[in-house]
């Protein structure tokens, strides 16, 4: 049966699918339950959907995931059926999503259905530990005071963010709630009392935290402050007692994937994006 995720038991059934499609990133029912935007849509038989808008106008993000023992039943069908429906009711006439970097067999699926390639999302770990990260001067933790300035620093940096695809700020307030979402620690940079700078750090799991959005307006960039900016979070995250910081970056984006090299992440996987017409 197809439906909505409500209970506890629902959230770990989807982390557990999740697990067996992606062991590199472990997740718990928990995390997904924490949740505050976005649907999940379960398959009692092996699967399930998320479905929620994205930060590409008029896209839908959608993710159908099918235990590999229970594929060719139809289950991934009946959750993309449902995930179009939930794009739908979000008045959403695109979706787009992830496919595992090898997984062949659910490329050719996903293009038999419309959707193409756009480009890749390369997933990267940071080993956090004291005494490699420092807060340097100018970086400062995100206040109260600082969120107006912040915002406008993601709507000028978010366009590039995703490339080929571009994306777009949200309205302020909805951006707040997203940026709420699962946040451990925000840092700013200034310029004088100007935010020109900004990077959240979301909590993954104990142990592993995430990247948000890193973004330095393009008047102050290649002079080290995205760098300095998750240099902080580093700091933040081995005082903390995480000892990992993961963060995914699409291939055409280089600026931050040559910060994040510079910083010493490792890549752990390659995801290929899929976009496409709601089915
Ligand atoms: C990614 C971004 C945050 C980088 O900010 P920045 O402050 O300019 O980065 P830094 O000055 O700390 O860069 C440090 C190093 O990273 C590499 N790098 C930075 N920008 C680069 C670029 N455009 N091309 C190639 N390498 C780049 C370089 O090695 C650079 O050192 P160098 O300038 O001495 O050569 C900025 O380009 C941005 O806001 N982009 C839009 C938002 C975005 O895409 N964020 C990432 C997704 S969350």
């Amino acid at each position: 049966m197809v439906r909505l995720a409500s209970t506890p038991a629902d959230f770990a059934f989807c982390a557990d699918v999740c697990n067996a499609v992606h062991p590199d990133n472990p997740v718990t029912g928990e995390m997904f339950a924490a949740r505050t935007t976005g649907r999940f849509v379960v398959h009692d038989a092996g699967g399930y959907a998320i479905v929620d808008r994205s930060s590409i106008p008029g896209t839908a993000f959608a993710m159908v995931r099918v235990h590999p023992d229970a594929r060719r039943r139809g289950i991934g069908s009946a959750l993309l059926e449902a995930a179009s429906s939930e794009a739908r009711e979000l008045e959403l006439g695109r979706m787009y999503g992830r496919v595992a970097g090898g997984d062949g067999e659910s490329l050719a699926y996903v293009e038999r259905r419309g959707f193409g390639e756009t480009g890749r999302d390369l997933t990267v770990v940071l080993d956090a530990r004291v005494g490699v990260g420092e807060v340097a001067e100018g970086i400062v933790e995100l206040g109260d005071e600082h969120l107006r300035g912040a915002y406008d620093v993601a709507a000028e940096c978010l366009p590039e963010m995703a490339l080929p695809q571009v994306a777009a700020a949200p309205p302020y307030e909805e951006w707040l709630e997203r940026e709420n979402d699962a946040s451990a620690v925000a840092f700013v940079a200034l310029d004088g009392d100007e935010v020109v700078g900004y990077a959240r750090l979301c909590t993954f799991s104990d142990k592993r935290l995430e990247n948000g959005l890193t973004a330095v307006r393009r008047s102050h960039r290649r002079r080290g402050l995205a760098t300095a900016l998750k240099r902080a979070q580093i700091a933040w995250a081995a005082e903390h007692g995480y000892t990992e910081i993961l963060t995914s970056t699409v291939a055409g984006n280089e600026a931050m994937r040559g910060v994040n090299e510079r910083l010493g992440y490792r890549p752990i996987s390659e995801e290929i994006v899929v976009e496409g017409p709601v089915p």
